[in-house]
């Protein structure tokens, strides 16, 4: 499904050179769920952009349904990332000017959905996930674990093949960010879905069926 193959990735920031990523492989199958932990700073964030094709790493490969990430074209990598990958970023990333709805159109409309058939489809996730009231509310109006259920859809509704999560959820009590990642963990099953998560959270580690430890820039 996913083939991670030695990457490497470093940032210069002034003077200041960190070699955040060095030789990490590993694979995800399909279906799957992987949860890379690690401490602030250890790189997750940098992991997961590579493995989504978001970042390139400096060397090494990320193969990912087949196709090798980093030899596709800008264009070429924007649309896999549309139809095969969802993503629910460490702050949401929630349009604020569109509701609820609107947000989870988002993904739908890019991929040609509309009418009836994503409405349809919004109004079912939006039931799974307890918050069809508020699907004409705006991000503004939402707590930070309705609005995580919302980036949760969101990365779902198009039915990706490969979900990414970064940090879901670290501002949560730990009971509520159980909630969500079971929510987050069963769609996925139904929709046959690979799931990798970040976290720091290690109640939330159980619900993978793979951890993987980011320290000093390796895979522990
Ligand atoms: N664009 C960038 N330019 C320079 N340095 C960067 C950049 N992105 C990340 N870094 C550095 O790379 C290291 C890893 O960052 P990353 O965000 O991947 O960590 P993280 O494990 O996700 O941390 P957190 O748990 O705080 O989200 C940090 O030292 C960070 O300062
Ligand atoms: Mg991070």
């Amino acid at each position: 499904m996913i083939s991670v193959e030695s990457i490497y990735k470093k940032f210069s920031a002034g003077r200041r050179k960190i070699q955040v990523l060095t030789d990490i492989s590993f694979e995800v199958e399909q279906n799957e769920c992987v949860a890379i932990k690690g401490r602030s700073g250890s790189g997750k964030t940098t992991l997961l952009n590579c493995m989504a094709g978001i970042e390139k790493p400096d060397s090494g490969k990320v193969i990912s349904l087949s196709k090798e990430l980093s030899s596709l074209s800008p264009g070429k990598v924007s649309s896999f990332l549309r139809v095969n990958t969802g993503f629910v970023f460490q702050q949401y990333n929630l349009l604020s000017y569109l509701t609820v709805y609107e947000n989870i159109a988002f993904p739908l409309n890019l991929n040609g959905i509309f009418g009836m058939k994503a409405k349809n489809r919004i109004h079912k996730l939006l039931d799974m996930i307890g918050m069809i009231d508020a699907i004409d509310a705006l991000p503004k109006e939402l707590s930070g674990g309705e609005s995580l259920r919302i980036a949760v859809a969101r990365a779902l509704i198009h039915k990706p093949k490969i979900v990414f999560a970064d940090e879901p959820t670290a501002s949560l009590d730990s009971k509520t960010a159980k909630v969500i990642l079971d929510l987050l963990t069963k769609i996925s099953k139904e929709q046959k879905c690979s799931v990798v998560f970040s976290t720091h959270d290690e109640e939330i580690l159980n619900q993978a069926d793979k951890v993987l430890e980011l320290k000093d820039g390796r895979i522990l």
